[in-house]
């Protein structure tokens, strides 16, 4: 079956990636565990799961450890990011996440489910509308 362009693709898989990269999460002062799995346009997974720091202000959230590995491994094109908590209400990427994510990533589709398999996806334009990136500088 051909997929149209403005379909989302099979995301299922991948928030079975970012819930097992959940289980990485180093979370000893918030206690909230998230996993992100970033695909690329060919298929490759890149995952990872927030990193908390003593200072608060230097934890990193999955979302941008994911997306930081996959640049830095060489990936330069993406087609979606899930992104998995266990929280009542699905957990959306933060405001940073959101501006790392686009201007990384593009306008990908964002997956966000918890671990009792409510879930959404969206893209992340809905999410970070008019973004600042550098068609402005
Ligand atoms: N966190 C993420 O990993 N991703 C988000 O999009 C929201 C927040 C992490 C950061 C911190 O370790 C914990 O969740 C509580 O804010």
């Amino acid at each position: 079956m051909k997929t149209r362009k403005t379909d989302a693709p099979p995301l299922s898989g991948l928030s079975d990636y970012a819930r097992e990269a959940r289980q990485g999460a180093l979370a000893p002062f918030s206690k909230f565990k998230v996993g992100a799995a970033l695909l690329t346009v060919d298929g490759e997974i890149i995952t990872g799961c927030n990193v908390e720091s003593a200072t608060y202000g230097l934890t990193m959230c999955a979302e941008r450890i994911a997306v930081f590995k996959a640049v830095s491994e060489g990936f330069t094109k993406f087609a979606a990011v899930a992104v998995v908590a266990d929280s009542p209400v699905i957990t959306p990427p933060c405001g940073a996440c959101r501006q790392v994510l686009w201007e990384l990533c593009g306008d990908i589709w964002v997956h966000i489910a918890n671990l009792k398999g409510r879930k959404k996806t969206m893209r992340l334009s809905k999410l970070l509308p008019e973004p600042f990136d550098k068609r402005f500088l």
